[in-house]
């Protein structure tokens, strides 16, 4: 019989593999993306980039891959996930759609809107934490699309942080995040967008809600449906958490970075130990504490840089954040910056 060598290195390599992930970086290659649709196909996470935030992909139809994504988020379950899918055929696949859901589709897909629909049987109910709606969007990004192509299956996938921080606009951040935790990050750069998709729920076609603002907005909605539409709030959020009625995810509390954050409307007097957010690169002022999401001000640069410089500022180690207002009636992409600033400066349950 042959004898079995059992050193304690063996053992500390078998604990290690039990408890840590070794995560590795692909580049978009083409021999990666097959590789990586394998995966997908295997039941394995794959951290993708979309033109929104990066995302944590498994295969929404299948329940075993679709508990991974709670388990290395730490997302409750009660929290459910969004399908991304190449087009309207792929959708239809999953939801009951009606007119007004086609006729946004057509007009916003791919992109970064998001619609909510009576699901179908074929969607586990992990993915919709049992509700009998769906959230779907088919993102713009190439390569993901090519991904999604390859794994010829609908992805689940949240924003690929632990649950409740701020989300990830490049494969840096996801690794600072989910490093060890998951096995694969697909690395395209920083996104280009920023900010999570435009949430609407449209199971009630007479009237549609925005339960998450993002860069599709209320008034762009507005114009394609012709009607007013019902817009949400991290107040709505407050109460659909009491009474589990609207997006159970869009939480007072949210995106938030470890150290306090204030929003100023000026920024007279800062206490010692006080990093600053500035819209604008400010003219004379540097420093270590000193940080600005744009240099003209311009929303789209403002939103393509929030989480990076969130995540920064955070990580610098200051006492408390200040982080300057957008002006409320500026329109566009203001709504959902806006949205992710109060609920990133909102106060810890
Ligand atoms: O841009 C995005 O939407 C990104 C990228 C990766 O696609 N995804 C994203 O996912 O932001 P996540 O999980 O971080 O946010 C999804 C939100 C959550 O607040 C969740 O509660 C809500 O969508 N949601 C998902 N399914 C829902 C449903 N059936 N009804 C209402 N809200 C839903
Ligand atoms: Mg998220």
């Amino acid at each position: 019989m042959r004898q079995i060598n059992f050193k304690p290195e063996h053992l500390l390599r078998l604990f290690c593999r039990r408890f840590f992930v070794k995560t590795r970086t692909y580049s978009p290659t083409p021999a990666n993306l097959r590789r990586l649709a394998g995966a997908l196909q295997r039941s394995e996470l794959v951290a993708i980039p979309t033109e929104t935030v990066y995302g944590l992909a498994a295969n929404a139809l299948d329940e075993i891959a679709c508990r991974k994504i709670f388990k290395a988020k730490g997302r409750p379950s009660h929290d459910p996930l969004i399908v991304h899918v190449l087009d309207l055929a792929h959708a239809e696949e999953l939801a009951e759609f009606n007119d007004i859901a086609r006729r946004l589709v057509r007009k916003f897909w791919p992109g970064p809107l998001t619609i909510v629909l009576s699901k179908k049987n074929s969607v586990p109910a992990i993915v919709t934490a049992g509700r009998d709606t769906v959230a779907i969007r088919s993102p713009a990004h190439a390569v993901t699309r090519r991904l999604l192509e390859l794994a010829g299956i609908p992805l689940a996938a949240p924003s690929a942080n632990l649950f409740g921080y701020v989300s990830p606009t490049s494969a840096g951040h996801v690794r600072d995040g989910l490093g060890g935790k998951i096995p694969s990050i697909l690395d395209c750069g920083p996104c280009t967008i920023g900010v999570e998709s435009t949430i609407v729920d449209l199971t009630d076609p007479i009237s549609p809600k925005i339960l998450r603002p993002g860069a599709v907005t209320a008034e762009e909605l507005e114009k394609a449906l012709g009607k007013k539409i019902v817009r949400g709030s991290a107040q709505r959020g407050k109460r659909a958490e009491k009474t589990g009625l609207i997006a159970p995810g869009t939480l007072p509390q949210h995106y938030s970075p470890r150290t306090p954050l204030v929003i100023k409307h000026s920024f007279a007097n800062p206490p010692v130990g006080t990093g600053e957010i500035f819209l604008r690169k400010p003219a004379g002022r540097r420093g270590a504490n000193v940080y600005w999401l744009s240099r003209r001000a311009s929303l789209a640069e403002i939103a393509r840089n929030l989480y990076r410089v969130l995540r920064q500022a955070d990580q610098d180690g200051h006492a408390r954040l200040w982080i300057e207002a957008v002006p409320e009636n500026s329109g566009g992409l203001a709504a959902a910056i806006n949205d992710r600033v109060r609920r990133a400066a909102a106060k810890r349950p």
